[in-house]
């Protein structure tokens, strides 16, 4: 093969992940796809295809991590050839990804191939399995083939089911590989994911079958391992003694795009960040260190912690969960419309649009340290981090009391002398910044110059950008690059998304059955409803504004 598939790469080809003979220490092994394979896209003609994958196909394959000859074969319903598809791939990573897509992308093309097929109809599968033949013959391509469900969900079981009864999926044992990818949501509920699960296994083995969360592609998640673990002096203090809680956040500034509204009415915040992203958060944080980097090994111990968390039996739903729904609001002097009038939504939707939790992890680390999460749409701007917050020094050394008693700042009548109000000391907060503005900060005290013994806020603060020149990889390159190799580390395991929706599912019963929300109840352009601030409780927490 003479084509830049198996031009010489342009990388460190190595990665942290351990072989499985490590022993001590962090052996490394090569990083690059070595096997020559085929992706499938179904849904090839969607947005998911268009933004993200094929953009991220491109720069892998630009930056030499294919190094074997490979073909991206996109299935959709439409009527297109390849080159009018390789076409809109082109202008889609130009205008939505911000790619330069040139001459590189004009090889690139080269090997990308539009199949036209109705996925929900059984015939349709023989076409296909011919046309991937013809593809991969003569590129030395055994089958290799990972399957990205890029559709509605409602399509991948069908989908699956007739792949595998095409003969699709792989030969067992010693023949090519066969994966599938699968995006979230992950069912609906624990009920459906379970179906889900059962269904799909019986055609996939676990271990061809790669659950998505793009959150765990992402560098600066995959930090928060490496901080913690790859450093000595933060994680003794990641425990209950030292800290007073902590917040995450994802939020968002856009509201609904285009037509996702008529998606989202059905799923609303709970279930399509909540259940997922803000989870995987709250594992990654509160984990115990795992017994090697393997993906088993890290998966365990994400487990233990989602079955750690503390059941929101129904009736606590109330007192621990707040949702939200933002109404029309002007913004900068731009009138923003709520969500009832975006396209696609019911005009009387009882869809959630922020959802905020006060959770807890009931083991020996963390017990009765709140866990406060939070995500919504139409929030003041674009930000996802996670905050720790220690607690502060059980003195107010530094704190001058209010005499006589008074109302201190924060309204309590201890004289600024307890330990909440004890303003004089800073709260120490280490702040993950997940995006934008990847990188850490640690906000402590220090005395301000001047005469008097007063101590003011400063930061000690890490940022991607400035600290290492590679530019930060997208989340989806990562995973792709992950599921082409065959590592499962980065994508979730069947009993972690049971666990996860284990705990959601009671919150979503009690809304089920409950009274209908007041919605609207936030303005677009602000952090959600004001009853969210009950969950951050306590005198001194209240919940950030980053
Ligand atoms: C997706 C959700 O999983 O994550 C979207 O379905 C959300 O609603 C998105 O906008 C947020 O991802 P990111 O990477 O932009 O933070």
């Amino acid at each position: 093969m003479s084509d830049t598939a198996t031009t010489a790469p342009r990388l460190s080809v190595l990665t942290g992940h351990p072989s499985p003979a490590a022993a001590g220490g962090m052996a490394m092994r090569p990083v690059r796809v070595a096997e020559p394979f085929t992706a499938v896209v179904f849904g090839a003609t969607g947005d998911l295809t268009a933004r993200k994958l094929a953009p991220a196909l491109f720069r892998l394959w630009r930056a030499g991590f294919f190094a074997a000859p490979f073909a991206v074969v996109g299935v959709g319903r439409r009527q297109k050839d390849d080159a009018q598809f390789r076409a809109e791939l082109r202008d889609a990573a130009r205008s939505l990804a911000g790619v330069e897509a040139g001459a590189e992308w004009d090889r690139f093309g080269g090997w990308v191939f539009y199949h036209r097929a109705d996925f929900t109809a059984a015939d349709s599968y023989q076409g296909l399995a011919g046309r991937l033949a013809e593809v991969e013959a003569g590129r030395g391509n055994p089958g290799n083939r990972l399957y990205y469900l890029a559709t509605d969900p409602d399509y991948v079981p069908g989908i699956v089911e007739r792949l595998s009864a095409a003969g699709l999926l792989g030969s067992g044992a010693g023949g090519p590989w066969a994966r599938v990818v699968v995006e979230k949501p992950f069912g609906h509920d624990l009920a459906s994911a379970l179906d889900l699960d059962q269904l799909l296994l019986r055609h996939v083995r676990e271990d061809g079958l790669f659950r998505i969360d793009h959150y765990l592609g992402k560098e600066t998640v995959q930090n928060l391992l490496a901080f913690r673990f790859g450093n000595g002096i933060f994680e003794p203090l990641f425990n209950r003694r030292h800290v007073d809680h902590v917040q995450i956040t994802v939020a968002e500034a856009d509201g609904m795009s285009g037509r996702r509204g008529a998606w989202y009415d059905r799923a609303g915040a709970l279930r399509d960040v909540a259940q997922n992203h803000l989870l995987q958060l709250l594992a990654l944080v509160a984990m115990e260190p795992p017994a090697s980097l393997g993906a088993d090994d890290v998966r365990t111990e994400k487990v233990k912690v989602l079955r750690n968390l503390v059941p929101i039996r129904q009736a606590d739903v109330p007192r621990r969960v707040v949702r939200g729904q933002y109404g029309p609001a002007a913004i900068n002097g731009e009138p923003g419309r709520g969500y009832r009038e975006e396209e696609g939504v019911a005009a009387g939707s009882r869809t959630e649009t922020f959802v905020a939790v006060r959770a807890e992890v009931d083991n020996w680390r963390w017990a009765g340290v709140p866990f406060l999460l939070r995500t919504g749409k139409r929030l003041p701007h674009r930000v996802t981090e996670v905050a720790v917050e220690f607690k502060r020094p059980p003195t107010g050394l530094f704190t001058a009391p209010v005499l006589g008693g008074g109302l201190c700042d924060r309204g309590c009548d201890c004289g600024a002398t307890c330990e909440c109000c004890n303003a004089g000391s800073q709260p120490n907060t280490l702040v993950f910044r997940i995006q934008p503005d990847e990188g850490i900060s640690l906000s402590f005290a220090a005395k301000r110059p001047g005469m008097q013994l007063t101590l003011g806020p400063v930061e000690m603060a890490f940022g991607y950008s400035a600290s290492f020149d590679e530019p930060v990889p997208e989340a989806y390159e990562r995973l792709l690059l992950d599921a082409l190799r065959g590592d499962p580390t980065l994508f979730l395991r069947s009993d972690e998304v049971a666990a996860a929706w284990g705990f959601m599912d009671p919150i979503l019963t009690a809304w089920r059955d409950g009274p209908p929300p007041e919605f609207p109840n936030y303005a677009a352009g602000t952090w959600g409803p004001a009853e969210a601030g009950r969950l951050a409780g306590g005198c001194r927490a209240g919940w950030r504004e980053p």
